[in-house]
């Protein structure tokens, strides 16, 4: 796909992003704001209690990030004001309804201006609580879906979910839509509402019993657990994941909808520079014991693949398959849904995402030396 053809659609765009403080929503906002400043303008989304401490953490935990370097070195002193007018922060929640967004009048303006709506917030905690994940990834994503609705101009919505909402699949596996009630194992189906009711009845009962608040976590930790062993996941994440695609699918309507299901991913390969991460998540702890010298090998079988695939091709790929979907003639879309996986497989990624990361931890311990060796390295 051109570039030029990316740099027009994304033109005088206004777009909402939920989980703006998490790793893969920035590194998406920056590359727009990057590489096509005339965007019109971007509401994030981010859990806070008022617009003040929402405006804190967009500047603490977003904008005052390294990632926005080269950012802040093409814009210098005028970054501040290009920032004001692009970026306004909205104090919100997904796991409520209207996003939990209280500010009524703001709430206007996006229903009014937004264009494209990109669900990136998620719990990501594999073995989180029942009730948390159903609410953010299950009803969360519902919730993003009704506030898309809302917005009389939206083009889209793009929900990010994960490519293991295929549970322990293996082979070639389609990129198939979940419809509704969809299990991976068993006759059953899934009643969304039941479990959501269930849970809450569970909550209900065991404070009721003055059970304390610790064993509650534990007992919805395992009850998360249970229920998507039951149905045929691995753990609650991707099976809560799992049916948040079956909620938009269900309920989209004649909402273009664009699901990205990643696999694992890892640090930027090229964009805005090499080797930026943030936290030690799923196979980051091993390339960060790596980088530290505590991990010196890494036994792996000749057949294995490893699903990893750096965060700037994720965003990459999210943007081209906007434009994509976008172009796309009303009837002309696979069955309910259109579906893009990025995922990379193999080995040799891997090493070079161990030596960018290496790259940025060596940087961190010895400042000023990271880009010198990245630029030897890519
Ligand atoms: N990282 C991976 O390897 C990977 C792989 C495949 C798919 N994905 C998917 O990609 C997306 C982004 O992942 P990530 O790694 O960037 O996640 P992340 O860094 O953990 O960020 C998650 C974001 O969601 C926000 N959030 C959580 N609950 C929320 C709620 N109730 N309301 C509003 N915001 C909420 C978090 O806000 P707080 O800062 O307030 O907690 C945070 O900003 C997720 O949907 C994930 O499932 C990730």
């Amino acid at each position: 796909m051109e570039l030029g053809s990316i740099l027009q659609f994304l033109e005088d765009k206004t777009i909402l992003v939920t989980g703006a403080t998490g790793y893969l929503a920035k590194i998406f906002v920056e590359k727009i704001l990057r590489v096509q400043p005339k965007v019109k303008k971007f509401y994030l989304l981010l859990r806070a209690a008022d617009a003040k401490s929402a405006a804190e953490r967009l500047r603490d935990e977003v904008i005052g990030k390294e990632l926005f370097r080269v950012l802040r070195e093409k814009h210098g002193a005028s970054l501040h004001s290009f920032i004001s007018e692009k970026v306004t922060p909205v104090a919100g929640d997904i796991s409520y309804e209207d996003l939990g967004v209280k500010d009524s009048s703001l709430k206007d303006e996006m229903w009014r201006e937004v264009d494209i709506v990109l669900n990136f917030a998620a719990t990501t905690n594999f073995d989180e609580r029942y009730d948390v994940a159903l609410g953010i990834n299950t009803l969360g994503a519902l919730h993003v879906l009704n506030f898309a609705t809302k917005c009389v101009n939206v083009k889209m919505l793009v929900h990010v979910s994960t490519a293991y909402v295929c549970g322990e699949d293996a082979g070639l596996i389609p990129e198939q839509p979940y419809h509704m009630g969809m299990a991976k194992k068993g006759d059953s189906k899934i009643d969304i509402n039941f479990e959501k009711k269930m849970v809450q009845e569970k909550i209900n009962e065991l404070k009721l019993e003055g059970v304390p608040e610790k064993e509650i976590t534990s007992a919805m930790k395992d009850l998360g657990i249970e229920r998507a062993r039951l149905f045929g996941w691995p753990n609650t994440y991707v099976f809560t994941k799992a049916m948040g695609e079956m909620f938009l699918m269900d309920r989209k309507d004649d909402l273009p909808l664009l699901i990205i299901r990643p696999t694992m991913i890892a640090s930027t390969y090229k964009e805005p520079f090499p080797g930026w991460i943030e936290g030690v998540r799923t196979i980051d702890s091993i390339i960060a014991g790596y980088g530290k010298g505590r991990v010196t090998c890494f036994i792996s079988g000749q057949q294995s693949t490893l699903d990893v695939v750096p965060a700037d091709m994720v965003v990459s790929a999210i943007i081209v398959a906007m434009v994509a979907r976008a172009k796309q003639h009303p009837g002309d879309h696979l069955s309910n849904g259109f579906f893009v996986e990025k995922s990379f497989q193999c080995l040799t990624i891997f090493m070079i995402l161990v030596f960018a990361i290496s790259v940025s931890i060596h940087g961190l311990i010895r400042r000023g030396s990271r880009s010198k060796l990245a630029k030897e390295l890519f």
